[in-house]
């Protein structure tokens, strides 16, 4: 699987661990940055790990801030982008299983390295359910995309 994954300042550390993780777990793991710990702006970083997994370029994304909050209100801001904040493996587990989510976000101040490894490590083994209520309720989340969008003239 190619995993894109980006940090803010806050998650510098954490982004370096789970790239390790994903690595040994033999996924392609693409760093979007940021590369140092110098106060930077989060939704630089979702919005550009975000357009990589609308996209297709990547299947999956990781973003972490100090809380994952940030990252996640902006990366679900991309068309086609359902990021869920998660702080354990049961609710990363259950955002691939019945959201579809296709980027988990962390928060570096809330969540230690080892539950932060075990997240990444659920969301990416975990394919969707693609139970029929499942389907039909994460096609409702996606029309919204386009249904909350104003005219275009
Ligand atoms: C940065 O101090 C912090 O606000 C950011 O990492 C994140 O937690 C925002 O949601």
């Amino acid at each position: 699987m190619h995993v894109v994954i980006a940090a803010d300042h806050a998650g510098i550390q954490l982004k370096r661990d789970l790239i390790e993780t994903l690595g040994a777990a033999g996924h392609t793991v693409t760093d979007l940055g940021a590369q140092s710990e110098e106060s930077c702006d989060y939704p630089d970083y979702a919005v550009a790990a975000a357009n990589k997994v609308a996209s297709g370029e990547a299947d999956k994304g990781v973003l972490i801030c100090g809380t994952g909050i940030g990252m996640s209100i902006s990366a679900n801001k991309v068309p086609g982008i359902r990021a869920a904040a998660v702080s354990d493996p049961v609710s990363a587990k259950l955002a691939r299983s019945h959201n579809d989510a296709n980027i988990v976000c962390l928060g570096a101040r809330i969540v230690g390295p080892e539950v932060a490894a075990e997240i990444v490590q659920a969301f990416v083994a975990t394919p969707f359910s693609g139970g029929e209520r499942h389907v039909r309720r994460v096609g409702k989340i996606m029309a919204l995309d386009c249904a909350n969008r104003p005219e275009e003239v």
